[in-house]
């Protein structure tokens, strides 16, 4: 067990190089089940969360390789459609295997995902969409059976434009006799990635982008070599860290027009940024304005992703921030740890309201999931002080190398081991 040590005050300067998504490799690597040949992606990040999916594709029958941040994956041999507990049980998208070996062996058996504690974080969407398409769903024992008991095809509306439920659609659509179409679907760029590799895979799947998704199933999928994109939320978080810190950092290897609702807000809190194809230059004298009330939305609206981030990078800046939640009903779970270091917010409902303040000192933090353990690191890099932060497990999910990136960029912050509890020998 580790715990982060960080020292704030220092400016950031200097480049990142910035990993593929998190939330794109995920989903293509369940995709990768539909294919009877191997698939070659690169840009993989190389975080739990990816080596979580290899796992289960190894469990599976599949062969895996990594060469640096590219990997190979060989679902010729996949053997069964089953996914056990103790890996479906480590990350939300463990449940995308339910679409990919629905597709590939017309049946599956797993365990309930895991993930971020944002909420109740159900998957009614995926089962009642799949049902409605012929799917049978039985629950026993903490296990989710499925089988096609017949295949039909015809139109899916979805009540909430769901990133998981429209990946398990694409996924268990692929490869289905007729044509089933998506209303409501997600947009988010991670979706339109997942069909530009299924596309490159032999699937006919048109309206990537836009709500309204129409997929022709078709008989197989050979496999494909695909480059995963820049993640935006990495990006986000950098150009997060950087504002509130003050400094001059360049991101490498990024797509700022993923981005655009962040970077207009760290535009308006008054950074320096230019975007500049697959780059992204960002300027800050730390001193920071408040920006305007941020509401997040599925995509293109502001990430919820993004906004404990933001948020921390706001703490100090002139001015009150408005922060609204309307994605997960608990995802202000970094709020009180926050406050631990002086910040001024006030919590009501799905809103937080964020006055900056002068000073930030510094505080013993434990973060509750990914994005909020980002969100205190990045408190702590402004805080005056020494401020420890615990719960590393949720960090290493998402990030790659976060720790010596920001070490190059001149933080003071370093990992330690955690003592084992003392166990008396009683
Ligand atoms: C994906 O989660 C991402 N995770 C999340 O990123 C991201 O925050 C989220 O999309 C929204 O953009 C991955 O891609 C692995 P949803 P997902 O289904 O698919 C409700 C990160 O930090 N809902 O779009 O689980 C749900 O409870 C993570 O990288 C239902 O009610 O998100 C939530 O309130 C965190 N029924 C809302 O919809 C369902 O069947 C959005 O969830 C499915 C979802």
């Amino acid at each position: 067990m580790k715990k982060l040590l960080i020292t704030g005050g220092a400016r950031l300067s200097g480049t990142v190089r910035i990993h593929g998504a998190k939330n794109s490799v995920l989903p293509v690597l369940a995709a990768c089940c539909l294919c009877t040949s191997p698939c070659v992606l690169h840009n993989c990040p190389d975080i739990e969360d990816v080596r979580t999916a290899l796992a289960i594709l190894e469990s599976l029958g599949c062969k895996t390789r990594r060469e640096g941040s590219t990997l190979c994956i060989d679902a010729s041999g996949l053997s069964k459609f089953r996914v056990e507990k103790r890996l479906a049980g480590k990350m939300r998208s463990s449940i995308l295997f339910l679409g990919a070996l629905l597709a590939r062996c017309g049946k599956a058996e797993l365990a309930l995902p895991g993930g971020c504690p944002l909420g109740e974080r159900p998957i009614d969407l995926h089962v009642k969409s799949l049902a409605k398409l012929g799917a049978r769903f039985r629950f026993e024992k903490g296990i989710l059976q499925a089988a096609w008991r017949e295949r039909r095809d015809g139109d899916i509306f979805l009540s909430i434009p769901s990133v998981g439920a429209t990946e398990n659609l694409l996924l268990a659509c692929a490869l289905m006799n007729g044509t089933v179409t998506l209303h409501g679907a997600a947009r988010e760029p991670e979706i339109t990635d997942l069909i530009g590799f299924l596309r490159a895979a032999g699937a006919d799947i048109r309206g990537a982008g836009s709500g309204d998704i129409t997929i022709r199933g078709v008989k197989k999928l050979h496999g494909a070599t695909y480059t995963i994109l820049p993640d935006r939320i990495e990006t986000a978080t950098y150009l997060c860290m950087a504002a509130g810190c003050g400094g001059e950092v360049e991101l490498q290897r990024c797509d700022g027009r993923l981005l655009a609702p962040v970077i207009e807000r760290l535009r308006e809190a008054g950074c320096e940024i230019n975007c500049d194809g697959s780059e992204i230059a960002l300027k800050s004298s730390g001193k920071l304005t408040a920006v305007s009330p941020v509401t997040t939305a599925p995509y293109p609206g502001f990430p919820t992703d993004a906004q404990a981030i933001l948020m921390a990078a706001v703490l100090r800046a002139k001015g009150e921030s408005v922060f609204q939640e309307t994605v997960f009903e608990r995802r202000f779970l970094h709020v009180p740890e926050l406050q631990k270091l002086g910040a001024d917010i006030v919590l009501s409902g799905k809103t937080a309201r964020v006055r900056g303040v002068a000073h930030l000192h510094g505080a013993m933090l434990r973060a509750e999931d990914l994005r909020g353990a980002a969100a205190l690191i990045t408190a702590g890099l402004l805080a005056e002080g020494e401020s420890e932060v615990l719960g590393l497990s949720h960090l290493a999910r998402g990030y790659e190398n976060l720790e010596q990136n920001l070490k190059n960029l001149g933080a003071a912050i370093k990992s330690v081991d955690i003592p084992a509890p003392f166990v008396y020998n009683t």
